[in-house]
């Protein structure tokens, strides 16, 4: 099956159609699939009426299960999870900073799967910032910088007792269950400029959030260099703001691109089902 792919015409990101993600998908779509999330990073399937099956199915066609720490897999499923912000919630968006999935463990995710089960009306895009443009374009003395340095990253500052998602968010009315562990205190390093491991293109990896110092350096002028690289690539000339619809899925590249969400739908549900893809 030939698939149809169209670019978002911004600095990554493309629509997926011809392709039928209800029912298995034989290896040359799965292999055109994959071409084309390498090339662009997020893609995007309109008009899929997936079921959890389905979308455990289509994961699995790109790798294992990834690990997903510190958030519950829904009812009745090991790897599914609900990214979830219900009409009257007040809690804080969930996911609101820049960040590559999971990015602080020794293997992360390579790509993440979200399917739109109750999309609200207006707000709620995905915004997605390609790491690949953002080193290209890179100022050389930046560069010069970071090359050869190793990140270390950690979940401590979201998912640590007293992290974002910590005793503090407890006591919100979030209606996903988080659950902070002192797990979250480990430590992992990965370079900051690495090759992408299928394409081998060259790229920033993740960012301060997830990274919470650099190897062998001090942490103030840690700090001071990670906050100057992130406002380096999280650029808006890097970004692609993706605009959800109900029954679209995407999948996006972590070794690629860093995401976050956006609000603008108070008063409104909003619900996705997410699988991580193994690294
Ligand atoms: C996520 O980071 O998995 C959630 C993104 C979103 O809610 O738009």
């Amino acid at each position: 099956m030939a698939i149809n792919v169209v670019k978002s015409g911004q600095a990554c990101g493309a629509t997926v159609t011809g392709a039928d993600l209800s029912a298995p998908l034989d290896t040359e779509t799965v292999a055109e699939i994959r071409a084309a999330w390498l090339e662009h990073h997020v893609l995007a399937f309109p008009d899929q009426a997936m079921t959890d099956d389905d979308l455990e199915r289509f994961t699995l066609a790109f790798g294992g299960f990834g690990d997903d720490p510190f958030i519950a897999p829904i009812d009745g499923r090991d790897h599914v999870i609900a990214v979830e912000r219900r009409a009257d919630e007040t809690s804080p968006l969930f996911a609101e900073n820049w960040h590559s999935d999971w990015s602080f463990q020794a293997t992360p995710p390579s790509g993440t799967c979200l399917f739109g089960v109750q999309i609200p009306p207006m707000g709620g895009d995905t915004l997605y910032v390609n790491q690949h443009a953002a080193l290209d374009a890179m100022p050389a003395d930046l560069r010069a910088r970071l090359d050869g340095k190793m990140a270390v990253h950690s979940a401590r500052g979201g998912y640590a007792p007293d992290g974002t998602y910590g005793a503090h968010d407890q006591a919100t009315d979030r209606s996903m269950d988080i659950r902070p562990s002192d797990e979250a205190m480990a430590t992992q390093l990965h370079p900051i400029i690495r090759k992408h491991p299928e394409t081998g293109r060259l790229g920033v990896f993740s960012c301060i959030g997830y990274i919470i110092g650099i190897d062998g350096m001090a942490d103030d002028a840690a700090r001071e260099l990670l906050f100057e690289l992130y406002a380096w690539q999280t650029r808006d000339e890097f970004q692609y703001r993706h605009v959800w619809q109900q029954d679209m899925l995407t999948m996006w590249d972590n070794r690629s691109v860093l995401h976050r969400a956006t609000g603008g739908y108070d008063g409104h549900h909003r619900l996705l089902h997410r699988t991580t893809i193994a690294g």
